[in-house]
């Protein structure tokens, strides 16, 4: 980040463009997610950024944040991943960045915010290495053309959910369900972050260049589970983390998948010479996503579900997600990785919470559970910045109520609500809060 402290919001391609057939776009697994109807709602309109991304950047400048964390669709810009660039799909994100520049926002470009184009899936997607490549090209390509108006680029979002979410469990996008796929997908995921960053790097000597990662910190729920709390641990987070900073895959979880057959031939058989030194190309920041803490039980090492109910009405203590509310687990987290990966600047790129609170008869909304939330955890970035960890940014998810991936409009998350048959935005209270917020420690 470029800026002392960036206080910003995060948002998604996917989850507000549209514009699906706009400009000569191609699909993305997520379209054909959405035309196999996967999701609670089809993703073609979603907030109708494409066409309304004015106004949206007068409510970022309404907001005051410093800094947009927005991602770019790959398809948008290179309809078959790796083939011709669609020069309107380019114009779109040049336009978008102007006006951010124009209304003095730092604009941070996420490349890949799991919207990798269908054509390269139809040739092995990220169980490719083929796609290593074409991703870093079409990162060279962003930087040569956009890298006048943006200083911060992310590459990848949140390569654990992608690889194994999308191809062991098959809930989200490309729908897959293999062990081998999906510790492979995500290896090629992290070599071509690392080659991405050599891309962005020679095109745009300046850039601050890092990669965000989800984590979710855990702790064993009760004596006998230490064990699976420590496997848990390394199958979140360890495995992405540990490479990134250089320390390879963790030996525990090698051994692990190896005796489960789970990885190609073994470790070599996935891992090329050069893979561990790309992946550990160095970065300027590390992006940490973070919504919750959970509880492992023995047995259940491998999963990842909430731990409350999912929808309206959650019980104190837990988001609509079902994601059980731990502020403390945030800076412990930050603590944590400070101590182990020394990272030169940690930035939380996301955090939220979904709750549906609607306009009242007041036409307001009265998100006070939401701001209750980011209070405790923007406490938890303030006490960390105090204890002289360098914890340099803090990105809310989201900017507006947005499409929640396969649980559709389902999940608000917006500081922003938005009611999606009309595409009207209302400011909620927790827009307003964060505003003050912002105005006041800034
Ligand atoms: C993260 C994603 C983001 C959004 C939030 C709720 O895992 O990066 O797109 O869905 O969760």
């Amino acid at each position: 980040m470029n800026r002392e402290f960036a206080w910003g919001v995060a948002t998604s391609a996917y989850q507000i463009e549209g514009g699906r057939y706009a400009g000569g776009k191609g699909d993305s697994i997520w379209d054909r997610f959405s035309d196999l109807g996967r999701l609670a709602d089809p993703g073609d309109i979603a907030c109708d950024h494409y066409h309304r991304w004015e106004e949206d950047l007068d409510l970022l400048a309404a907001l005051g944040v410093t800094t947009y964390r927005f991602s770019t669709a790959w398809a948008r810009v290179i309809p078959d991943g790796d083939g011709e660039v669609n020069r309107p799909g380019l114009s779109f994100y040049a336009d978008l960045l102007a006006g951010m520049v124009e209304r003095g926002i730092e604009p941070c470009l996420t490349l890949y915010h799991w919207d990798l184009p269908q054509a390269l899936q139809d040739k092995g997607g990220w169980g490719s290495r083929d796609t290593i490549d074409a991703f870093a090209r079409y990162a060279g390509i962003m930087a040569e053309s956009l890298g006048d108006m943006v200083g911060t680029w992310i590459t990848h979002n949140e390569p654990w959910v992608s690889a194994l979410l999308g191809h062991l469990e098959g809930v989200f996008a490309p729908g897959l369900t293999d062990w081998t796929t999906a510790l492979t997908a995500g290896h090629h995921m992290l070599v071509s972050h690392g080659r991405a960053t050599r891309a962005i790097r020679e095109a745009l000597p300046g850039a601050s260049i890092g990669l965000a990662l989800d984590c979710r910190p855990s702790t064993p729920a009760d004596a006998a589970s230490t064990e699976a709390n420590r496997h848990f641990d390394g199958f979140r987070n360890r495995w992405f983390f540990d490479p990134v900073f250089g320390l390879g895959y963790p030996q525990d979880m090698v051994a692990a998948y190896e005796s489960r057959g789970r990885l190609p031939k073994g470790l070599a058989g996935m891992v090329m010479p050069g893979d561990l030194e790309e992946i550990a190309a160095p970065i300027d920041f590390l992006g940490v996503n973070y919504y919750t803490k959970i509880r492992v039980a023995s047995g259940a090492e491998e999963r990842d579900d909430p731990e409350g109910p999912s929808g309206p009405g959650p019980p104190p203590g837990y988001t609509e997600m079902g994601w059980r509310i731990d502020p403390a687990g945030l800076g412990e987290f930050i603590g944590r990785v400070n101590d182990d990966y020394s990272p030169a600047s940690i930035v939380i790129t996301e955090n939220g919470a979904s709750y549906s609170d609607a306009p009242g008869p007041d036409g307001l909304i009265h998100d006070t559970r939401r701001i209750e939330y980011l209070e405790g955890h923007i406490a938890e970035v303030a006490r960390c910045r105090r204890d002289g960890i360098p914890v340099d940014g803090y990105f809310v998810w989201s900017l507006m109520d947005n499409l929640e991936w396969v649980q559709g409009f389902s999940q608000r998350f917006g500081l922003v609500w938005v009611d999606h048959a009309t595409q009207e935005r209302i400011p909620k209270d927790s827009y307003y809060w964060y505003r003050d917020s912002i105005a006041t420690h800034h």
